[in-house]
């Protein structure tokens, strides 16, 4: 059932303290994309929940979003589009800045990926304060792209979400 398979993704992510700085426990979904029954897993409960939702536009975040994006949107018949860092996207693009802990980072995506008017789903693996998120909800809908509901795999209870 979906509780054993949620267990077993939960399982086979490892966690690493002090990375990449002291006090930081670090979630490495590296150990889930070897276990080959829990990296399916992840993306079935994925794609059952978005199959038929009408959404056209998988969003991916970098650089661990580019991992379970693509899987998610070739089962439900959408395009990737990948949300970069700064200066990686070599043709024109619109840019969005959002706070980091200490300062800024932007995030940028293609002008021409989506048209006004798609439904998409943000995917990337984990939320910790929902900045990273909220920078690629405001790209999308700036663009007039509806923005259906954002994945991740890993949720971080003990930080704070702001959402918007
Ligand atoms: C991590 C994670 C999310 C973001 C979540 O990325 O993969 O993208 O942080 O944090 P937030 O909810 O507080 O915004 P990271 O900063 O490690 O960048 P990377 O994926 O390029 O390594």
């Amino acid at each position: 059932g979906q509780d054993s398979r949620i267990s077993r993704i939960s399982s086979a992510i490892r966690a690493i303290p002090d990375f990449p700085k002291p006090g930081i426990l670090f979630q490495d979904i590296t150990t889930l994309l070897l276990d080959t029954k829990a990296f399916r897993d992840t993306i079935d409960l994925f794609v059952e929940r978005y199959k038929d939702k009408n959404i056209s536009v998988v969003a991916g975040i970098e650089a661990r979003g580019f991992i379970f994006g693509p899987p998610i949107a070739l089962a439900i018949g959408a395009k990737f589009v990948p949300m970069r860092k700064p200066h990686k996207l070599p043709g024109e693009v619109i840019s969005e800045e959002y706070a980091l802990e200490y300062g800024t980072d932007v995030m940028e995506m293609h002008v021409g990926a989506v048209e006004s008017g798609e439904r998409a789903l943000v995917v990337d693996d984990l939320i910790a304060t929902g900045g990273t998120l909220c920078a690629a909800i405001r790209l999308l809908e700036r663009v007039g792209v509806q923005v259906v509901e954002c994945a991740c795999v890993i949720e971080l209870p003990e930080l704070q979400i702001n959402l918007l």
